[in-house]
């Protein structure tokens, strides 16, 4: 076992980049019109039986109210099987044994290949991996740990997370153990199997979240020549503030709330969330981080060229860039990936980044923002080179 040296001075890099951006999302999606169908399916079912018992029904949902309240039109899923079956309502996934590739890890993989490739770098040449995202596949052994297994990389791993804010959190902490020179080559990965924890029946939430993992590659800037076309990461913020809006409360003390602890019933323990104070609270937050931010380098919104923005609620995104701009910001300026996606959770924001960079010519800025559970928001100033 080698352990690391503590940085010298001169290893110390002030400058930091992201060097290379890796996106997977899964082939099979599901349509607003499959999902309500599904869950129009279950409410009359459902209704049937709750008649029988003198309780109140639920109500149907409607691809109309999903598309005009959020603007997504479709969502990427990681397995369907099982989701659109109203007997069942939650996607079918096997279970693996200890010695195989747990899911998650196999998910976020996909997507930290792609990020080396694009980076140019091979996996023996990190020295940390930082796994950062809403649903964990289990407290330990951290998945990073078997992502930095699967790929054969030295050095430390670790998870982390911080609701949908767990890409910009680790982002924060990477740019920084960089600048600090503890590491000189760290491999971010967020898998969001959201659909995973989703519970189908709830109609405030069940069209909201797709799953889909990306990954990323924060280095010291003089690491390696060729620069151009990456991001330099001139700051990074994070702000928390406490909320139950958007929660989830799985975890292994629901076991024990209830008789039979053998047993861990979901209801209640799924992500649950009071949309409509969410995005209140959250756009007025969001747009004065966001102001606030870029203020502390001397940069207004009308100084970016563009913005990568939490992929939730399109309203919401428009409202966040109207009150900070005083008027209406287009798609160019901020791009949509949530239409076809869905809400991915915190891997959104680097879709969007990574779909519609290329052609930002160098010195122009741009803002990566994402904003979620917490309440948390997570934003990054880049500068392309
Ligand atoms: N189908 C049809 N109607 C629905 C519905 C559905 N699936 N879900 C809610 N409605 C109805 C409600 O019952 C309500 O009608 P009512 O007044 O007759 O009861 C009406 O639509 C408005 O409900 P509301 O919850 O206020 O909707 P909204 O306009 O706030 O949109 C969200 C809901 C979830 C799309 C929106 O609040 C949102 O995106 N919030 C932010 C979420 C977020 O950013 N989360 C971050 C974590 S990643």
């Amino acid at each position: 076992m080698s352990i690391p040296a503590a940085p010298t001075r001169s290893e110390v890099r002030s400058r930091t980049v992201i060097g290379g951006i890796g996106v997977s999302v899964p082939e099979t999606s599901i349509s607003n019109d499959e999902l309500v169908a599904s869950y129009n399916a279950w409410v009359e079912k459902e209704n049937a039986a709750r008649t029988m018992r003198g309780e109140a029904a639920v109500r149907e949902s409607s691809s109309e109210f999903i598309v005009n309240a959020s603007g997504i039109r479709n969502r990427h899923v990681y397995e369907r099987e099982g989701i659109l079956d109203p007997e069942r309502m939650a996607p079918r996934i096997p279970g693996r044994t200890d010695e195989e590739l747990s899911v998650l890890a196999e998910f976020g993989l996909g997507a930290a290949k792609r990020a080396l490739s694009d980076g140019g770098l091979d996996a023996k040449q990190l020295d940390l991996i930082i796994c950062s995202n809403s649903h964990p596949q289990r407290p330990y052994p951290a998945l990073a740990i078997e992502i930095q297994q699967a790929l054969g990389a030295g050095g430390a791993a670790f998870d982390m997370g911080l609701g949908c804010s767990s890409a910009l959190a680790a982002l924060h902490v990477a740019a920084n153990l960089v600048r600090s020179g503890a590491h000189q080559r760290i491999l971010v990965v967020v898998p969001e199997l959201v659909t995973s924890h989703l519970d189908f029946r709830d109609r405030q939430t069940h069209f909201i979240f797709g799953d889909a993992a990306v990954a990323f590659l924060v280095e010291g800037l003089g690491e390696r020549e060729e620069r151009a076309g990456r991001f330099e990461i001139i700051g990074t913020s994070l702000w928390t503030q406490f909320s139950s809006n958007i929660r989830t409360n799985f975890g292994h003390l629901s076991r024990l709330a209830q008789d039979d602890p053998s047993v861990l019933h979901m209801e209640g323990n799924l992500i649950k969330q009071v949309g409509n104070k969410v995005f209140k609270e959250v756009t007025v937050a969001g747009h004065q981080f966001i102001v606030d931010f870029l203020a502390g380098y001397d940069h207004t919104p009308a100084t970016m060229r563009r913005f990568w923005l939490h992929q939730a609620n399109a309203r919401m995104n428009a409202m966040i860039l109207k009150l900070a701009f005083g008027e209406e910001v287009g798609a160019d300026r901020a791009p949509t990936v949530l239409d076809r996606l869905g809400n991915t959770a915190a891997a959104g924001a680097i879709i969007a980044l990574e779909e519609n960079h290329r052609d930002m010519k160098s010195g122009e800025y741009g803002l990566l923002c994402a904003f979620g559970a917490g309440y948390s928001i997570g934003g990054a100033l880049l500068r392309m080179m």
